[in-house]
């Protein structure tokens, strides 16, 4: 299954709204997913959303394993996400740096819910719930916004935070320095 070409900010196909899906353990649908793991990993990402690679439905992949990368960040269980819904569990919002690998090379300060339930369903059309928090919410609201059209500089509160990663001195920063995703 191939890496494909990941589109980036500015390219108007990734502020479409996507489709639900509508056929599950469908051969195109699991040489899609198969299509999101690979170009992730090929890019070193995190997450993954189908509008990102020209595909205009509601599936995101995300998740890495504990003994990977990213010792600073909790691990998130690979997971296949279609059709999101996602519930904040209160109004608590925390400030988080956040990468995309539509927007290559830059971070930014986010606030996202810090706790929420997500619910949808896997490839083939199971459906499954989680309550989550901290990095994982996050990844899955960052995520989750690509289906709707929406890349995290839209989210930022002060844009005087976004900048190229090299740059950044991000001791000087809350948070951690997330992975792209
Ligand atoms: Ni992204």
């Amino acid at each position: 299954m191939p890496e494909r070409r990941v589109l980036r900010m500015g390219d108007p196909d990734l502020r479409r709204v996507s489709e639900p899906v509508e056929r599950f353990a469908d051969p195109s649908l699991i040489e899609l997913v198969g299509d999101l793991w690979d170009t992730m990993a090929a890019r070193g990402g995190v997450g993954i959303a189908a509008p990102q690679i020209g595909v205009a439905l509601r599936v995101v992949v995300f998740g890495f394993d504990e003994s990977e990368r990213y010792p600073q960040a909790a691990p998130v269980p690979r997971t296949v996400l279609i059709n999101p819904e996602i519930e904040p569990l209160d109004s608590e919002m925390v400030d988080g740096w956040e990468g995309c690998l539509s927007v290559p090379g830059l971070r930014g300060i986010v606030p996202r819910h810090r706790r929420i339930r997500y619910r949808g369903f896997d490839a083939q059309g199971r459906p499954f719930e989680r309550q989550v928090e901290d990095f994982h919410a996050r990844v899955v609201q960052h995520e989750c916004d690509h289906l709707d059209g929406v890349l995290y500089p839209q989210r930022m509160r002060d844009l005087a935070t976004l900048g190229f990663e090299e740059e950044i001195d991000f001791t000087r920063c809350p948070g951690e320095v997330a992975p792209e995703v």
